[in-house]
């Protein structure tokens, strides 16, 4: 969700910019733009609605420059279009902005001291840059000093990049709750919202953090707070191989990724393996984890999916009351909390604003955290006690599909770990049953043409579908229905079977797709009978089921695992269908409508 590339050093800005603005393309936008000086100190600003093919296009190419900001758009304050895309102007055109995040007291701040600027956008960002123009031009403050003034006024969230063209020889940036990375070359710095935008260019990282400001220009990098005091910070080594995001010969991410699962549980026991071959997490975590008297997962989306089988997990294997709660609605509506609460915190991205916004919470109530995320150095795994890191490789896909295996099978490995220490388990099973697992998941990516043929003979014209299954297949329904809705577009619900002659069985009408998934013995026989119920009112009926309790005629039957890891294997051709359902109705699969990779708004 919005992304910010910035550059000054000797290469072509231009270039570097567009590249990077690439690479942040999978983070969601509807407009992109960029402002770069030419090397005769000029200023040019180039913007346009939709993708960044079609900025390329609208971009001088014959303007040389060696300084120069970008971003990506994701609407919240106007429509998508030219008029409302980053960068944003003063205007007097000396200062030039763009903005991530949600500026809270923006209309506060226009009555206060811009009541007589002619705004041009409907954007929270111009506030800012007017005000910044403010201060210099009307209080004559120096460039630093106005842009320190203008975002100590302000309320919400921001990553900003600012250029003054009175001295193009400097970019500076600052944030507040939006990730916003410096990156350090020889004879060039960058700025950028993740180091995906910038790997290219450097693998050397400073992070930013809230309420600080940076001071870049092509040969230093200098960090400093608001009341101006230096900050020293080392840098880190990003290690992210540039040609993980490439899709290779794929035709879309979302495929690769999906095929990408078997090799990622395999990846992930050898990365929490330790020298005799245990399965081992740093005994800080467990012992926080074990001193606790119940745990709180906190997520979004795909998730807090994945936290639902991590309950199960957690409560089966190491016995510790577990809940899961949606980021957005823990945060205002917290429930009475035990005693000695351990709160685990699942994300892909580590960045969603929903969910850190919970943990700034439990962060001031000091009770103690641990972040599950793909990123490194990601704001949760930065402000949490503890990380567990997915080693999924990166997530380029709007649809999470890898991020949300790897979540439960890194819960997995929490919930063995713990056990173990606990003796709540006697012996050690997960990496034999990961394996098994691993070996499921091939089978089934590797069954593409017969998910290809049922995608199309189910989903290609219906309007809706549903998906249901009891206990762990009612979660895996809840992530199936959600994957299938948001690139297909097809209303989709996940419902626990039982539930659905409750009301919502009004909704079947002849040929509504219905697929139920049946993984667990003591109540396959139940779901079974609630589809029944749904083919005698005229659903098109479906079966996922695992070896073992397959009936002939069930469609697709997936390789007999470990019970309490079936949503690792039964969700695999829910993707596929999805995926095909997708590509079938001529979609964007990996960068479907309204939706943003990295959710950085409340
Ligand atoms: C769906 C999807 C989203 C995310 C959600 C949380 O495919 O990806 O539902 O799961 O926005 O994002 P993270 O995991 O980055 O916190």
């Amino acid at each position: 969700m919005c992304g910010i590339v910035g550059y000054i050093g000797a290469k072509d800005a231009k270039d570097i910019l567009l590249n990077g603005l690439e690479k942040l393309e999978y983070r969601g936008y509807d407009s992109a733009g960029i402002y770069v000086m030419s090397n005769e100190q000029r200023g040019h600003l180039f913007k346009e609605k939709g993708r960044i093919a079609a900025l390329k296009d609208r971009v001088d190419h014959s303007v040389e420059a060696n300084a120069g900001i970008g971003h990506t758009r994701w609407a919240t304050h106007g429509e998508p279009s030219v008029r409302n895309a980053h960068p944003h102007q003063s205007t007097s055109e000396r200062f030039t902005i763009v903005h991530n995040g949600v500026i809270e007291n923006y209309q506060e701040v226009r009555d206060a001291y811009l009541e007589d600027i002619e705004l041009v956008s409907d954007t929270d960002t111009e506030i800012i840059v007017q005000l910044i123009a403010w201060f210099a031009e009307e209080e004559g403050l120096a460039t630093l000093d106005a842009f320190k003034k203008a975002i100590v006024a302000l309320e919400g969230s921001y990553a900003i990049a600012l250029i003054d063209n009175t001295n193009p020889d400097i970019v500076y940036a600052a944030k507040n709750k939006s990730p916003l990375l410096l990156g350090k070359g020889d004879g060039f710095n960058v700025i950028c919202s993740d180091a995906m935008a910038m790997i290219k260019e450097t693998n050397q990282f400073v992070e930013l953090m809230d309420k600080e400001v940076a001071i870049v220009s092509k040969d230093s990098l200098s960090i400093e707070n608001y009341a101006g005091d230096v900050i020293e910070r080392d840098h880190y080594i990003a290690e992210l191989d540039s040609d993980d995001l490439e899709k290779g010969t794929y035709p879309y991410y979302m495929l690769k990724e999906i095929d990408e699962q078997p090799a990622v549980m395999r990846k992930l026991v050898l990365k929490y393996q330790d020298e005799n071959d245990h399965l081992s997490i740093d005994p800080k975590i467990i012992d926080t984890l074990l001193a606790s008297d119940r745990v709180y997962i906190i997520a979004a989306g795909t998730s807090y999916h994945a936290g639902l089988v991590g309950k199960k997990l957690i409560e089966e294997v190491a016995q510790i009351p577990t809940e899961v709660h949606v980021s957005s609605e823990f945060g205002y509506n917290t429930p009475l909390l035990s005693e000695k609460p351990f709160f685990i915190f699942i994300s892909q991205s580590g960045e969603t604003a929903d969910s850190r916004q919970v943990l700034v919470k439990t962060n001031e109530m000091k009770l103690p955290s641990l972040t599950v995320t793909n990123v490194a150095g990601s704001t949760l795994s930065r402000e949490s006690d503890f990380t567990l890191l997915l080693h999924a490789g990166p997530e380029i896909a709007v649809a999470s599909t890898k991020a949300y295996t790897a979540q439960i099978a890194v819960l997995a490995i929490l919930a063995e770990v713990a056990g173990l220490k606990k003796g709540t388990i006697k012996e050690s099973t997960l990496i034999h049953d990961l394996g098994i697992v691993a070996n499921a998941m091939q089978t089934l990516v590797d069954d593409k043409d017969r998910i290809e043929e049922l995608a199309s003979e189910y989903l290609s014209i219906s309007r809706n579908a549903f998906y249901i299954g009891r206990g762990m297949d009612y979660h895996v329904s809840l992530e199936a229905a959600l994957k299938l809705k948001e690139i297909s577009y097809v209303q989709t619900e996940g419902f626990a079977a039982g539930e659905l002659k409750h009301g919502t069985i009004a909704l079947i009408e002849d040929g509504t797709p219905v697929i139920a998934i049946v993984t667990e013995g003591k109540v396959a026989g139940h779901t079974r009978g609630n589809l029944q119920e749904t083919k005698a009112r005229g659903a098109h009926t479906m079966v996922i089921s695992m070896d073992g309790l397959n009936r002939p005629d069930d469609q697709i039957v997936i390789p007999k695992v470990n019970p309490l890891l079936s949503p690792l294997v039964s969700v695999i051709p829910t993707q596929l269908l999805s995926y095909f359902c997708s590509l079938h109705r001529g979609n964007d699969v990996d960068k479907p409508r309204n939706l943003a990779k990295s959710v950085t708004v409340e």
